[in-house]
């Protein structure tokens, strides 16, 4: 069977042929995965017309049931007249139904008898998505959903607020949406805009349907000139300073030392955090200069008052504080592991490893920490392929800068492959960037195999279906050059 993820457990064929109606989908249970599968019938010849019916009774065609196992596994049985599912969790029913559809899609509305037990090696399979350097339509990132979706990922990472834009509805701060959503482009055009709030619930229930959650990212204290541009009393200068169209690392930062600069990153925080129903929150972290801390005296009484050593202590100080709202919140905190380098941070944070300078990483494996691996040199998709090709997107093996091996057993839940958006200015450069090197992470981080040659024959088809589809990507000469 030619599917990504490849199965991971087993496979055994019968002999039956099964054949979907033309016209009705009778299903029971887990409707709103039906639904989806149904939507994704409907683009097959001969099916546009075919129409989910809900019942409750044996009779239906598609039977799906939750059961206990690991989440997003699930088991799947083809008969002549019926399919079964055993889902594993709301994703398991969603994984299921991937399987299904991508059988049906091949067989033109028939799928052979079989029995299938499929079970994820690993619980995360991430994407990011960076809505702030460039931002990407509504459709764009249902699309993207949709495509990941379809290879069994499970989490998007929606990075929604840089230097370079802030791009979330605000109801508590406007100013927010008038001035941090839109910079003046060095060609004097004004770029930029925001997702609003009944948007991005409508998205994350589209991704919920197709078993993915959503981590909203809100990077601080760096990564916020488009939020000092609208409040510039929350920096240590108080310069007047604009959104910028510029890329890099911005020196520019949140100030650590004023009480309304942290009260403020807690109220946007909290905003967001309402929008989102995955316990999970990303709090940023990550390269966040000192120069302007240490010559701040807010910065610096700060430092004395709390008895904190130096800058990298402060930096902790102030995401504890974060941290601890998003817990009284019941969400769980991810940082960059920048974050870290203090070595102050509490315990129940989810490091997410993209380059250590120094060794500080490995202190923090002997904590027991949980991590999410996503070194810069395999999982960062906006690297053009000529530096990151598809082999090395495959070819990952996630090692600390220290040597260390990170694993289930030392607190690995999973990876994530990062797609930073400053040369990524359309949907179809995000397309390419991300498809077909996507696959690699999707494929081994569900089966654990590390066989390139036959993952390489599975990818090939992967890259026929998209261009079916009207989805852009690299051809496999592309992703792969010599
Ligand atoms: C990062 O690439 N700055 C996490
Ligand atoms: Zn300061």
């Amino acid at each position: 069977m030619a599917i990504t993820p490849k199965i991971n457990g087993s496979l055994k064929e019968s002999g039956d042929l099964f054949t979907l109606p033309k016209d009705r989908l009778s299903a029971k249970g887990a409707t709103e995965k039906a639904l989806v599968l149904a939507e994704r019938l409907q683009r097959l010849p001969g099916y546009e017309n075919l129409e989910l019916a809900p019942v409750d009774s044996a009779e239906a065609t598609l039977e799906i049931a939750f059961a206990e196992g690991p989440e997003g596994g699930y088991k799947l049985k083809v008969e002549q007249e019926k399919v079964t599912v055993e889902a594993y969790g709301e994703e398991g029913a969603a994984n299921a139904l991937a399987t299904l559809y991508w059988m049906l899609r091949d067989g033109k509305g028939t799928a052979s008898g079989c029995e299938i037990i499929d079970i994820p090696e690993c619980g995360y399979r991430g994407f990011e998505i960076d809505s702030s350097r460039h931002f990407f339509d509504t459709d764009t990132v249902k699309s993207m959903i949709e495509q990941l979706s379809l290879r069994k990922m499970n989490r998007l990472h929606w990075h929604l607020s840089d230097d370079q834009g802030y791009r979330v509805e605000s109801k508590a701060f406007p100013s927010l949406n008038s001035i941090s959503s839109y910079r003046i482009e060095e060609d004097g055009n004004k770029y930029g805009g925001y997702y609003t709030q009944e948007q991005i619930k409508e998205i994350v229930s589209y991704a919920k349907a197709r078993g993915i959650e959503i981590i909203p990212e809100i990077d601080v204290p760096g990564h916020v000139v488009s939020i000092l541009a609208a409040y510039p009393n929350l920096s240590c200068r108080e310069l007047p300073i604009a959104v910028t169209p510029k890329f890099g690392v911005m020196k520019t930062v949140f100030c650590a030392g004023k009480d309304e600069a942290l009260d403020f990153a807690i109220k946007v925080i909290d905003e967001v955090a309402g929008l989102f129903p995955f316990e999970y929150f990303h709090t940023g972290g990550d390269e966040v200069p000192k120069d302007e801390w240490k010559a701040c005296p807010h910065c610096q009484e700060r430092i004395k008052k709390e008895v904190l050593a130096d800058e990298e202590e402060l930096q902790s100080w102030f995401a504890e504080k974060i941290i601890g709202r998003l817990r009284e919140l019941g969400k769980t905190s991810i940082c960059w592991n920048d974050a870290l380098v203090s070595g102050k941070q509490s315990d129940d944070i989810i490091i997410q490893y993209w380059r250590e300078q120094g060794t500080y990483c490995s202190d923090e494996l002997k904590k027991g920490r949980k991590w999410i691996y996503s070194c810069f040199s395999n999982f960062y998709l906006d690297y053009t392929p000529d530096v990151t090709p598809l082999r090395t997107a495959f070819a990952f093996k996630p090692v600390l800068n220290s040597g260390e091996l990170l694993t289930k057993e030392t607190g690995l839940l999973g990876f994530e492959a990062e797609l930073w958006s400053e040369w990524i200015p359309t949907k179809v450069r995000l397309e390419q960037m991300a498809f077909p090197r996507i696959f690699a992470l999707a494929d081994r981080a569900w089966n654990g195999s590390d066989s390139y040659v036959e993952f390489l024959e599975r990818c090939n088809k992967e890259v026929e279906r998209l261009r079916e589809d009207g989805i852009a990507c690299f051809s496999m000469e592309e992703a792969d050059p010599e």
